[in-house]
């Protein structure tokens, strides 16, 4: 966006920064005619003898102001992020894009204590335990690592609530729920049936499920394992999965939760319909081909045979059917849940296929929930479907043809309503408040914005590009502010760069990735500011308003965050203690500015010993560690928490546990023995 020194002056240009800029602007103004001028900047006084100092334009102060937070002013959005191959979710603000957590999901995270002998590492969080699933003979070893994804933030009629957060495993097909009240991993499910899991993780309309489906088909026939990639139709299966929420506790309910069997397709990027379109999920696939690669074996590789027809396939399903199925029992048992099978799911009108042009990525569905947008990798389109279209093609069996596996595929032309050509490399779509979408464009390094129809885009050029925006570089995902709810806030775009290239100082051969801040308040989309992401490949974020979150700042006294309830263990003061049973022993231990009690804990070696603790702070910020070395135990109390540690002493030794956070002038005094003889 080109600022002019007159705009800049007047705050014209001030947008998004509202207030912020007003004070800037007016110091600016304010010293008009003296010193700066001449300079690069074009800017005078203060700012522009500062500006010209460091070669900034006017373009660089004005956007600089944009996402400029003065300390001790907060943001005004969350990003809720993937943290990629870290395992871990990001949380980032908004504009300022600086880091305010790293929440540990499905790899252990040594600052919250997260996996390094705390009870919801081993006993509640499954993390690190990779023999769940009754399916496979065999998991393999300990798993120590996920791969997050997709965040899906709760919804209430469609737009975020601030409740909690979803995130999968791309790798192992898991997926974790994160408690916004206390910004604190809850739940790792291993998702039954589930091999690997990519894009389609949402929540639907009112969080009444989280969707999560396969990425890679899972392997259902053990009897020809050698054979299962050339008999590959039998050998594999799709699921789409709708897991129960707990409307209180935010839990995933298997009990009361099904999947949908789909074709051994790959099925990929998924949405939730929302109002107009609500009770149906849309579900991409690519290799509808089902090529399983085999170049050294004599056959096509795997990507060329993945990309040989024109078309793939966009799945419909219908949850609110699905549930009436099985309510009425058509469903069978596998692996301890629920399944439709396709047979069923056919039966019934609640499952279909839609051409969409071939290896498509994202599919997103439009504020209004009429209009479904599909960005094709290899396709310089975006192809729009209308809910009332895709409905219509049902209700007249409107069919191409009926896919091998017996699935009906709605005639193409039926069902689309736009080609809109966009660039190289489309892959996904967010939404503004005015009827835009914006569509990452992975080859072109690009964001192309585009206009919608009726009802969501009022205007008079329905379905036109509006705007293209170069951005660096290889844009992956992208997310507008609340951009996938009924209600886009628009305002900043950030995009997912997976390339940095010349961005950032040289940090060694593994650059980080780099997300990108856009301003989407002026006539054409202007670049902010860059965030170097040092952690992994965060793949999606959400952006959620800051005044949604209503986070806790301490914990009632003695709750435990996996409950989010007192726990009957927690210790009070006064109540502390080293009880023995044979070699069974249980210390109890309060913890609060600059003591541990006991601070001499003696024990036998072989002992098992049980260790409760619990922060007896009120005060926020008053987090204590509490450390054994050579233990491997390490957890972290924020003012209020319960946890438990349990360990065997099976090393004789004087040694020396210890607060790892520094709480006071006497942290360093924070400390105490444990002796095992
Ligand atoms: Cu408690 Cu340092």
């Amino acid at each position: 966006m080109a600022v002019t020194r007159r705009e800049l002056i007047t705050g014209a240009a001030a947008g998004a920064a509202g207030l912020v800029v007003g004070g800037v602007v007016g110091k600016v103004a304010g010293d008009d005619g003296e010193g700066g001028g001449g300079g690069s900047s074009g800017l005078a006084g203060d700012a522009g003898k500062i500006a010209d100092a460091r070669g900034l334009s006017a373009d660089d102060v004005a956007r600089a102001v944009k996402s400029f937070v003065p300390p001790g002013k907060h943001d005004e959005y969350y990003l809720i992020s993937s943290g990629g191959h870290s395992g871990q979710l990001l949380v980032i603000g908004v504009p300022s894009m600086q880091i305010l957590k790293v929440i540990g999901v499905f790899s252990p995270e040594p600052w919250q204590g997260y996996g390094y002998g705390a009870d919801w590492g081993e006993h509640n969080l499954n993390m690190g335990t990779g023999d769940t699933k009754p399916m496979s003979p065999s998991r393999g070893p300990k798993l120590l690592w996920g791969d997050t994804h997709h965040p899906a933030i709760s919804e209430t009629n469609g737009e975020y609530d601030g409740r909690f957060a979803y995130i999968n495993d791309r790798a192992n097909g898991r997926i974790a729920m994160v408690d916004l009240r206390d910004f604190k991993t809850k739940q790792i499910l291993d998702v039954p049936n589930l091999d690997t899991s990519h894009g389609g993780c949402f929540v639907t309309q009112n969080s009444e499920y989280v969707h999560i489906s396969t990425k890679v088909p899972t392997l259902i026939d053990y009897n020809n394992i050698d054979g299962a990639l050339d008999n590959f139709a039998k050998s594999f299966r799709g699921y789409s999965t709708f897991l129960k929420i707990d409307q209180k506790t935010g839990q995933m309910l298997v009990d009361e939760s099904f999947q949908v069997e789909l074709p051994p397709y790959t099925q990929d990027l998924a949405d939730s319909g929302k109002l107009v379109s609500h009770g149906w999920v849309f579900i991409n696939s690519y290799n509808t081909e089902m090529a399983s690669g085999g170049n050294m074996e004599g056959k096509v590789s795997l990507e060329a045979g993945a990309s040989a027809a024109d078309y793939d396939y966009m799945h419909m399903v219908n949850w609110q059917k699905g549930e009436e199925v099985i309510k009425a029992g058509k469903f069978k048992t596998v692996n301890g849940m629920k399944v439709i099978t396709m047979e069923t799911a056919v039966a019934e009108d609640m499952l279909f296929l839609v051409p969409e042009p071939r290896s498509p990525h994202g599919v997103d569905v439009s504020p209004s929930g009429t209009y479904m947008t599909v960005a094709g990798k290899l396709d310089p389109f975006v192809t729009i479907y209308t809910i009332d279209k895709l409905k219509a093609a049902i209700q007249n069996k409107d069919y191409e043809k009926i896919d091998q596996f017996g699935v009906p595929i709605l005639k193409f032309d039926s069902c689309v309503e736009a080609r809109i050509e966009v660039g190289a490399g489309p892959l996904h779509t967010q939404y503004d408040e005015k009827g835009h979408g914006y569509t990452s464009l992975f080859v072109a390094s690009a964001v192309a914005k585009f206009s919608l129809g009726k009802p969501d885009y009022d205007g008079p050029d329905p379905f036109k590009l509006v705007d293209t925006l170069p951005v660096h570089y290889n844009i992956g995902h992208l997310c507008t502010m609340e951009g996938d709810t009924t209600k886009p806030d628009g305002k900043y775009l950030v995009s997912l760069n997976k390339w940095t290239i010349d961005r950032h100082p040289v940090t060694g051969t593994l650059r980080p990735q780099n997300f990108q801040l856009v301003d989407l308040t002026g006539e054409k989309m202007d670049i902010i500011t860059d965030m170097p992401i040092g952690v992994g490949e965060p793949h999606y974020v959400q952006a959620i308003r800051a005044d949604k979150i209503k986070a806790w700042e301490v914990y009632p006294p003695g709750t435990n965050p996996v409950t989010m309830e007192p726990d009957p263990n927690a210790v009070k003061d006064g109540d502390e203690g080293v009880t023995r049973n044979g070699n069974n022993v249980t210390v109890k231990m309060t913890i609060t500015r600059s003591r541990f009690k006991p601070d001499i804990i003696r024990l036998k070696k072989g002992d098992k010993v049980t260790v409760h603790l619990t922060n007896i702070e009120t005060t926020p910020d008053a987090t204590h560690g509490f450390a054994i070395p050579r233990y491997n135990v390490n957890v972290s109390l924020d003012p209020g928490e319960y946890t438990m540690v349990e360990f065997e002493a099976d090393a004789a030794g004087a040694f020396s546990m210890y607060c790892t956070e520094f709480c006071s002038a006497l942290h360093l005094e924070m400390q105490g023995w444990m002796l095992i003889s």
